[in-house]
């Protein structure tokens, strides 16, 4: 079957210089001018990476008709990770977990001397369970409207990977404040753990950094939350996005093609 070729879709408006009016002069200011510099440097870096063929791609994609509200969703679960991300390195800059006492007493620090902290905590303590409900949505939207079926798979698998990753996420930053709460809720968590089969007790002793919860389970406990799961979420949020790109989204269930053969066509 003939691949179809699409036309070039246009650049955005604010990157195409407006055509020049004869008998006009050309727009001075500082806002022509910080316009026309934005443009060279975009024009500078395109010459040289090429870059813009890659953004064309990734951002001008057809989309099927009947597209709605929830397809935002997934940008929805996305842009939560991206406030998680920002919100805790700014958290990252204040929290000292060098002891138990140490980790508690710069929270304590954080919510009531550092300026805007407790906001920024709020934001990044109340930012984790929007995530945990929107990647949850997502995955009923992803469900529901089928698009985890042909040629989809692979995705769905790398989002199970996400919603387990994100999950990991809300765990081990619930031990960081090291209160109480966090303290006795994570030796539940842990020893529901242990109850799985088989590898249940030697995941506990590796999340646990060994038979008892000691200063080293909260080194690990950050570590976990702070670089190796984030890393992860981002490689695959990275992999996740190529390949809804690469496949388009589905249609929702209830559109029937207009003509015999128009769904083919699209996937060709
Ligand atoms: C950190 C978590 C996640 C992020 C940031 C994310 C992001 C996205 C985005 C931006 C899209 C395209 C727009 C949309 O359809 O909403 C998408 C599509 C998709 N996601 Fe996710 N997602 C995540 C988790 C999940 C989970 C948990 C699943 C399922 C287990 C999943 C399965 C899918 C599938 C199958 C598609 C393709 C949808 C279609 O073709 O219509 N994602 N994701």
């Amino acid at each position: 079957m003939p691949k179809l070729k699409l036309p070039k879709p246009p650049l955005p408006g604010a990157l195409t210089p407006p055509p020049k009016r004869p008998g006009t002069t050309e727009k001075t200011g500082p806002r022509a001018g910080a316009k026309q510099s934005g443009i060279s440097a975009i024009d500078w870096i395109d010459e040289r990476t090429s870059l813009s063929g890659a953004a064309r791609w990734m951002m001008f994609r057809k989309i099927p008709k009947g597209t709605n509200w929830f397809y935002t969703l997934g940008s929805a679960t996305m842009f939560a990770f991206l406030s998680q991300a920002v919100t805790g390195v700014f958290l990252a800059m204040y929290y000292i977990p060098d002891t138990a006492g140490g980790a508690y007493e710069s929270v304590r620090y954080i919510t009531n001397e550092v300026f805007l902290g407790e906001f920024v905590r709020g934001m990044h303590r109340w930012g984790s369970s929007v995530m945990i409900i929107l990647v949850m949505l997502h995955m009923g939207r992803t469900f529901f409207f089928g698009a985890y079926k042909y040629p989809r798979e692979l995705n769905w698998v790398i989002g199970v990977v996400l919603l387990i990753l994100t999950y990991v996420m809300g765990f081990t930053g619930y031990l960081l404040p090291f209160d109480q709460r966090s303290y006795w809720a994570t030796v539940v968590g842990v020893n529901i753990n242990g109850t799985g089969p088989l590898v249940g007790p030697y995941l506990n002793d590796f999340i646990r950094a060994g038979p008892d919860f000691t200063q080293s389970t909260l080194a690990r406990f950050y570590s976990i939350h702070m670089m190796i799961v984030p890393g992860l979420l981002a490689v695959l949020i990275g992999a996740h996005l190529y390949l809804v790109a690469k496949m388009g989204t589905t249609a929702p269930p209830w559109l029937k093609p207009e003509k015999k053969g128009d769904v083919d066509r699209e996937r060709a």
